[in-house]
């Protein structure tokens, strides 16, 4: 039997009225997150673990954008094709957008508004790298878990549940927009009905693999960040954050030109040619100093 291999899905969807006027005429997943496109936080999730195969899934009037933006990927060492989910239909009938480009392969679903950090986050992905059966969620201690998917644990801490944005949250763990499932995720999309708010929920997904005991959550801990950049505070705190730690680390976080040129995904003349092509940003600078390196 061919081994199985592991490709990678970007919602990037939605109309993101919360964020108005600043989504008019662009989508949010464009907007900066400090000095990079907000977009770039989740690609470089999908390149840490070891992701080349990556669909866009976005509406037809802003896939354009992203598609001027990423091409097919050949830049960066990737292969990057593009899918239209026209209405919000939920964030699982996106892999369902993905499904002939899936395959039998495994797919990771990474939504493109959530921005993770952690100094082991590259370490965790590429434990993620191997595709393993069932699925795998991350789970993220938050203050207002009524926003979320929410886990519900029995006394020894074993996940048994997960509410959508449940009133009354019964703990504080929330379900962050980063997935990783086998091959049978498109046969359990399929069976989905759509929730009461009419989208074929994700967290309907990842409770099917609980009842089936298939599901793995990793709680991402103390020195991890997670934002999802829904609103105006959420896109100001994620900036700062980025801000103070690239400045204090003196590194850049999501530099996907450096994830692909560390990997060997493209030479030093082809990185060259793409901080050729942004030099008088700092971001471009950042490009030159890992050529020195
Ligand atoms: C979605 C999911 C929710 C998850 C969140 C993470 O919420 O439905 O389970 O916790 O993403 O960002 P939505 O973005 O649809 O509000």
């Amino acid at each position: 039997m061919k081994k199985k291999g592991l490709k990678g899905v970007i919602l990037s969807g939605g109309r993101a009225t919360r964020l108005l006027p600043s989504t008019l005429v662009t989508s949010k997943q464009l907007l900066p997150v400090y000095d990079k496109p907000m977009i770039y936080y989740p690609l470089s999730i999908l390149m840490m673990a070891g992701i080349r195969d990556v669909m866009i899934v976005s509406t037809s009037q802003d896939l354009y954008r992203f598609q001027r933006l990423f091409e097919d990927g050949g830049h960066l060492g990737l292969r990057i094709s593009y899918g239209v989910q026209e209405e919000p239909q939920g964030i699982a009938h996106a892999l369902l957008v993905a499904e002939g480009f899936v395959g039998d392969d495994h797919v990771s679903l990474v939504l493109g508004d959530n921005i993770f950090y952690a100094e082991t986050l590259e370490e965790t992905l590429n434990k993620m790298s191997i595709p393993a059966p069932g699925a795998t969620v991350f789970g993220y201690e938050v203050h207002r878990a009524e926003r979320y998917g929410v886990f519900r644990f029995d006394e020894t801490g074993k996940p048994v549940e997960i509410l959508e944005k449940p009133k009354n949250p019964p703990s504080n763990y929330a379900v962050t927009g980063l997935y990783f499932y086998d091959h049978k995720v498109m046969e359990i999309c399929h069976g989905l009905k759509p929730s009461h708010r009419g989208e074929l929920e994700i967290t309907d997904v990842n409770n099917a693999y609980l009842a089936l005991g298939e599901l793995s959550v990793v709680k991402l801990g103390r020195g991890s960040a997670w934002f999802d950049s829904g609103t105006f505070e959420d896109l100001h705190k994620a900036s700062t954050y980025v801000q103070i730690i690239q400045e204090t680390h003196n590194i850049k976080i999501a530099c996907i030109e450096e994830i692909a040129f560390n990997r060997g995904y493209i030479n030093r003349d082809q990185l060259k040619h793409l901080a050729d092509l942004q030099k008088k940003s700092s971001y471009g600078e950042y490009l030159y100093r890992l050529l020195e390196e």
